[in-house]
Formats: C-alpha cells, sequence, structure tokens
C-alpha cells in the first residue's frame, strides 16, 4: 500500500500538471480558431483528396463527409486501400445512388501513376469541386531517385501536386462555368520556405540536401498557386502551413530512430499539437473563406502576413520545368 502511495506522489502530479497544461492550450487553440463555417451545397459536389488515408488528409475527409452528411461524391487516391475503405466504410451515407464514395490506388512518387489516375477519376467525375492535395512523407535519406529520375520526397510534396492540379483543371473549370465552388488547397508550408529557389537547379539534382527539399518544395508551392491563379481566373488555389499536428508522420518515416520517437513526441508534445480533426477545421474554413485567385494560409486558415510571391520570370521557368517533368499537358 505503502509503494503504491508513494508511486502515486510520482504519477499524479505531472499527470496534473500535464492536464491543467492541455486543458490550457486547448483553449487558447479554441479562442484562435475562426468561425465555423456552414456548407451546404445545392447540387452534390465533388472533392478529390490525394493522401486521404492518414493523417491530415482523413481529417480533412472525415470532416468533409460530415459536413456534407455523406451528400458529396468523395474520392481518396493514395496507397493505402485498407485505410480508405475503412474511412469510407465510416461516412455518413447518401440517400442518392448517383453518389459515390471510392478509393483509387496511386502511389503518388510516380508521375505516370498520377497521370493514369487522373484519367480514372476524370472518366467517372467529370466535375470536381474541391481537390485537397496532402499526401506528404519524413525522410531523414538524402536523394532518393525514383526510375523517373525524380527525388520521391519532391515528387510526393510538389511534382504530384502540381500534375494533379493540372490534370484535373477541365473539371475544375467545369464546376466553375456551373457557378459551383472550384477550389484546391495543398496542405504543405506556405511561406515556411521563406523564398528559397535556386533557378539553376530546378528539382535539386545537383544540389540535394534535405533542408533544401523541404525549403524548395514549400517555395514552388507557393510559385504552383501564385501561376495557377494567373492562368485560370474564378478558380482558387490555396498553400496552407497546417501547424504542428499529432499524425503519424514521424513513426510511418524512413528513420527507424524517428519511428521509434515519433510516438513519444506525440505524447510528450501533445498539449502543444493540434489534433488533426481541428487542423481540417482550420483548413476547411481557410478553403470556404477564400473564393478567387491565390492564397498563402496560415495554420489558423487565415492569410499569411507575408506572402512570397516570387517574380514572373521564376514562376514561368519553375512552370515550364514542372510542365516537362510530370508529361501532364491538359488545357
Ligand atoms: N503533421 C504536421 O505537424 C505537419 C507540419 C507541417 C507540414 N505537414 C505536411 O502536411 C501534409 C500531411 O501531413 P500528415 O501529418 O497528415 O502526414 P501523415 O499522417 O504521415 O499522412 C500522410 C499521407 O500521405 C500519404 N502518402 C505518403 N506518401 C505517399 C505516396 N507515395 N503515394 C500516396 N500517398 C502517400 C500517406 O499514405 P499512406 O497511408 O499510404 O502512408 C498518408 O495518407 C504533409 O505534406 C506534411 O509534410 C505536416
Amino acid at each position: 500500500m505503502q509503494v503504491v502511495k508513494k508511486s502515486l506522489r510520482f504519477v499524479v502530479p505531472p499527470l496534473a500538471v500535464g492536464m491543467v497544461i492541455g486543458a490550457t492550450c486547448d483553449f487558447i487553440m479554441d479562442c484562435n480558431d475562426p468561425e465555423p463555417v456552414h456548407y451546404s451545397p445545392q447540387l452534390a459536389s465533388t472533392a478529390v483528396f490525394v493522401g486521404g488515408t492518414a493523417g491530415i488528409g482523413r481529417a480533412m475527409v472525415e470532416n468533409f463527409g460530415n459536413r456534407t452528411l455523406g451528400n458529396a461524391n468523395i474520392v481518396i487516391i493514395g496507397r493505402n486501400r485498407a485505410a480508405a475503405e475503412e474511412i469510407i466504410a465510416q461516412l455518413p451515407k447518401s440517400k442518392d445512388p448517383n453518389v459515390k464514395h471510392e478509393f483509387v490506388q496511386c502511389d503518388v512518387s510516380r508521375m505516370k501513376n498520377v497521370r493514369d489516375a487522373t484519367q480514372q477519376v476524370l472518366s467517372r467525375h467529370p466535375k470536381i469541386n474541391f481537390l485537397v492535395l496532402t499526401a506528404g512523407l519524413m525522410s531523414t535519406k538524402g536523394r532518393n531517385e525514383t526510375e523517373e529520375g525524380l527525388d520521391a520526397k519532391l515528387a510526393v510534396h510538389y511534382y504530384s501536386r502540381w500534375a494533379f492540379i493540372k490534370g484535373f483543371m477541365p473539371a475544375l473549370e467545369k464546376a466553375i462555368e456551373g457557378k459551383e465552388d472550384g477550389k484546391v488547397i495543398s496542405v504543405l508550408a506556405a511561406g515556411e520556405g521563406q523564398g528559397r529557389i535556386d533557378m539553376t537547379d530546378l528539382g535539386l539534382a545537383r544540389t540535394f540536401s534535405l533542408s533544401r527539399a523541404a525549403s524548395h518544395a514549400a517555395t514552388y508551392n507557393d510559385l504552383m498557386v501564385d501561376e495557377f491563379a494567373s492562368r485560370h481566373p474564378g478558380l482558387t488555389f490555396i498553400h496552407a502551413y497546417p501547424g504542428f499536428v499529432r499524425t503519424n508522420l514521424l513513426s510511418s518515416s524512413d528513420s527507424s530512430a524517428l519511428q521509434i520517437a515519433g510516438p513519444v513526441l506525440n505524447y510528450l508534445l501533445s498539449p502543444l499539437m493540434l489534433r488533426p480533426n481541428r487542423c481540417a477545421t482550420r483548413m476547411w474554413a481557410g478553403v470556404f473563406n477564400h473564393t478567387g485567385g491565390a492564397h498563402q494560409l496560415s495554420s489558423l486558415g487565415r492569410g499569411l502576413e507575408t506572402p512570397f510571391h516570387g517574380t514572373l520570370d521564376q514562376r514561368q521557368k519553375l512552370w515550364a520545368h514542372t510542365a516537362q517533368i510530370t508529361g501532364v499537358t491538359s488545357k
């Protein structure tokens, strides 16, 4: 009994402190949350989620499914069929037999897969209202070239995103032709690249490092939304920073140290981390509150104070490089 009492003395105070810190952080985060946004379109909308099988993407699928009470076509593109089927099984169901919730298998680090998946989705969904791009990975390896000659991390964080947007463009345009929403959100690291871009080595074939890959992918996404917006007025293009979110990003990395550290860090830092659903609510608020043009959003779903826009020359050279690398040639 004495031993139990003694151990409780060591366990209870830190737990209590942790709960108070957690509740305080939750309160502060609640105060910062954007106003809840009501979304109830008259026609069934279509949302495509690339990377919707886990983490922030999964939370964005679930949030959207619940908001629309299942009355929206939902397409999850990703690698993990079992996870997608489990998510789809738990979404509210529509009474309309034409509304579908489906999974399309695709490892997005390969541009050929991206082109094939795009065509599959387009053949069933000529109109797309929301394209949500969240596929991502944590890697401690250096340049990890696919057989297509791209670094896998840059392929997932940038090239595949550009290729999906470009490939789905006819369906996004169709949505706004019918006066519906036509919006794209890429969740990565808006503004975090601090404008770093090496115009002499786009794709970092010669000058790769992990930190350059991270900053360049962020800057490429900033430039990507600007250039798409200038070419497609009426559509909305968003690059967002999600904040520090409690997901499996670390534990699913290719480093065994991070695989072990991930759950421990998630536990220890949990009061300071956003739950995926809260992040998803903020990201959707960002999507619903911004219409037309290009936007770089903070983790609150609000416009960044100092977005990076780059020069016309940077945007156009990156565009030409990416079009050639991805091989996507829709209008
Ligand atoms: N969590 C954070 O604190 C944080 C902070 C800043 C930025 N971000 C960025 O936010 C995005 C989402 O992060 P997260 O925390 O939600 O990560 P996560 O929980 O690890 O989820 C990543 C998702 O991407 C998918 N994915 C990865 N590689 C893929 C590939 N080659 N093909 C298809 N799907 C692939 C995963 O699919 P599988 O199920 O097949 O693995 C999973 O669905 C990432 O781009 C990340 O860099 C996150």
